[in-house]
């Protein structure tokens, strides 16, 4: 399992003082750069992440019709990020162009679906989907799956259904997380580091636990601790 950090500060300079104060655990953590910092920060902060030695998880859940989401997919592709994201809701056929689009990229990034947010309760989600969370999570990743994608991000609870109806190395990408018990915010469908080994999670995505905490690097030597 790996440690993605949300870079959701405020300020380019607090999320490149994160980053700087965590450099000498850069190989085993990923950044999750989200509409936040890249409309801030653009292209300029992706490299100074690199810079830093970083894996960069870029989090923009594109949703489109097929032909803008590939163009998109294609230009992300040319930045050098090591993984980005989809909306699963944009249906088969955009996923389906999307990794179409990546074929010429010798090294392409990691490609996730969004299944369901992590901020949404069943009454909610099913007042939008029609359907309960679980069940539409199941069906947007086995579409996900059979567009070639490489993997979901879905809530902790999912993890292992959607392990099971896909495929085992079918990555899955936790947001939600409270590694100790920290307070849940906007986020609804939470869990701890024990229940997302359990449901063997790929990337925990832990942002507000992290970058509010007094002393970040103490609160991610645990975490790295306790998922090695
Ligand atoms: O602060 P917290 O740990 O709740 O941050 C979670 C991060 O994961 C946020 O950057 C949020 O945008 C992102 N995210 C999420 N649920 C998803 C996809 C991404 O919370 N389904």
């Amino acid at each position: 399992m790996k440690l993605c950090i949300a870079l959701d500060n405020p300020s380019k300079q607090e999320n490149l003082k994160l980053a700087e104060e965590l450099k000498e655990y850069s190989n085993d953590l990923w950044m999750k750069v989200g509409f936040r910092s890249f409309i801030r920060d653009g292209h300029e902060f992706l490299k100074a992440l690199k810079d830093l030695g970083y894996n960069i998880f870029l989090d923009l859940k594109l949703y489109d019709i097929p032909n803008t989401m590939a163009d998109a997919a294609e230009e992300i592709a040319k930045i050098g990020v090591d993984m980005f994201n989809v909306h699963a809701s944009s249906g088969k056929r955009a996923m389906s162009e999307v990794m179409k689009r990546l074929e010429k990229f010798e090294k392409r990034p990691l490609v996730l679906a969004v299944t369901a947010l992590t901020s949404f309760d069943n009454e909610e989600f099913k007042k939008i989907y029609g359907s309960d969370i679980n069940t539409k999570a199941k069906e947007f990743a086995k579409n996900a799956y059979e567009s070639g994608l490489d993997g979901v991000v879905c809530s902790v609870w999912e993890s292992m259904d959607i392990k099971n109806i896909t495929n085992k190395n079918f990555i899955t990408l936790t947001p939600g997380i409270r590694p100790f018990g920290e307070d849940a915010g906007d986020q609804k469908r939470v869990a701890d580091i024990k229940t997302a080994k359990e449901k063997m999670v790929d990337f925990i995505v832990v942002g507000r636990p992290i970058y509010k905490s007094k002393n970040p690097k103490e609160i991610v030597e645990k975490i790295l601790k306790e998922i090695k």
